[in-house]
């Protein structure tokens, strides 16, 4: 099952918000139903976003090209660049795809050279996330796989082959502690308001006959406290200079209990999840979301119509909460001020 996939010139997106109980892709000929499709969380998870962002690009440019106005074309591509990215504020992976395509469209020719260079380029980001994904998973195996030990592992959201166009950056590294015998029993947190943990985590993992238990979110506290949980793994939508990371609401909330608990907190995310021109969390966007994704799920209502409510769809965990980053180039043990530019700078 692929997340999405490129053929002559058309984008499928695999529709998230069907699954577990439909597989059906999505065919994207327009950028604008690419947009459409990250809004409505058809494509998530922060790298796959930025992939599939790279493509709308290329299905802009073939639109700009029909227009035929070659003095406007790079002015117009910029301004569709603008309205992709405003679709998903917190994940940067869509603005670090986007500013590379843009470059990219830059480098000059006629439109019809510049779009076959993009088409070019977002195959490469698309390729490159994939290597990207194995690089961070035999590191995460190697760093929480030292002990030798078999773990008891919880994670929340989505950061899987369904957020990537990969392995997955967390169940990356859980599928690569799996692949070497180090895992016990992975606990899922459902992942409320879209569910994404019990939708698609529990139905990635046991695709793929890796141990899953499937917990409510308010279950998180006693199962780290009982079950004997050996570290938490999540994905990250945007990291901080300083390692103030921002990922799926809910993740600050198991920072503080693993921080009461004693259980180390790991990060998985790619480079391209690191936005080093803000120097903390507080400066990160933070999306909120339409009201009735809380007040009902798939048009069943959970609450009255009226019900006022606040849909925050990320939180940001502090860095002094998080024992290390897991990137592709390696791992950033206590991430700081100081450690997380000198990583990079390397
Ligand atoms: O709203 P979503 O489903 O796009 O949120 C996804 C997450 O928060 C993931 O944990 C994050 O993007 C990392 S995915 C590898």
């Amino acid at each position: 099952m692929e997340t999405l996939r490129w053929e002559k010139g058309t984008l499928y997106l695999l529709d998230q918000t069907k699954l577990p109980f439909e597989e059906i892709y999505l065919p994207c000929r327009k950028w604008q139903d690419v947009r459409q499709a990250i809004s409505v969380l058809a494509v998530r998870g922060a790298p796959a976003i930025g992939v599939a962002a790279a493509y709308a690009v290329v299905l802009a440019a073939r639109a700009c090209c029909e227009k035929g106005q070659d003095d406007t074309f790079l002015a117009d591509l910029t301004a569709i660049c603008k309205a992709l990215d405003a679709a998903r504020p917190t994940a940067v992976n869509l603005h670090w795809a986007l500013t590379r395509m843009l470059a990219a469209a830059g480098e000059g020719g006629t439109p019809q050279a510049i779009t076959a260079r993009l088409e070019e380029k977002a195959i490469a980001i698309h390729q490159e996330d994939l290597a990207v994904n194995c690089a961070m998973a035999r590191f995460g195996a190697d760093e929480l796989g030292k002990s030798g030990k078999k773990l008891t592992l919880l994670t929340h959201c989505n950061a899987g082959a369904l957020a990537t166009a990969g392995v997955g950056t967390a169940l990356g590294v859980i599928r690569e502690l799996h692949r070497r015998g180090l895992v016990s029993m992975v606990y899922a947190d459902e992942t409320r308001p879209l569910l994404q943990g019990a939708r698609l985590t529990a139905f990635e993992l046991m695709a793929d006959h890796i141990p899953v238990t499937l917990i409510t979110d308010n279950m998180a506290a006693w199962t780290l406290k009982t079950k004997g949980v050996d570290a938490i793994i999540v994905g990250a939508d945007r990291i901080a200079a300083n390692g103030d990371t921002a990922n799926k609401i809910g993740t600050y909330g198991l920072s503080l209990m693993a921080r009461e608990l004693a259980i180390p907190l790991y990060i998985a995310a790619p480079a391209s999840t690191f936005d080093l021109s803000i120097t903390d969390g507080s400066q990160i966007p933070i999306e909120e979301r339409n009201h009735d994704e809380v007040r009902s799920f798939r048009g069943v209502a959970a609450a009255l119509p009226e019900t006022p409510v606040f849909n925050p769809a990320f939180d940001v965990t502090p860095h002094e909460n998080i024992r290390a980053i897991v990137t592709e180039k390696g791992i950033i043990h206590r991430p700081d001020a100081v450690s997380v530019p000198a990583f990079f700078q390397h």
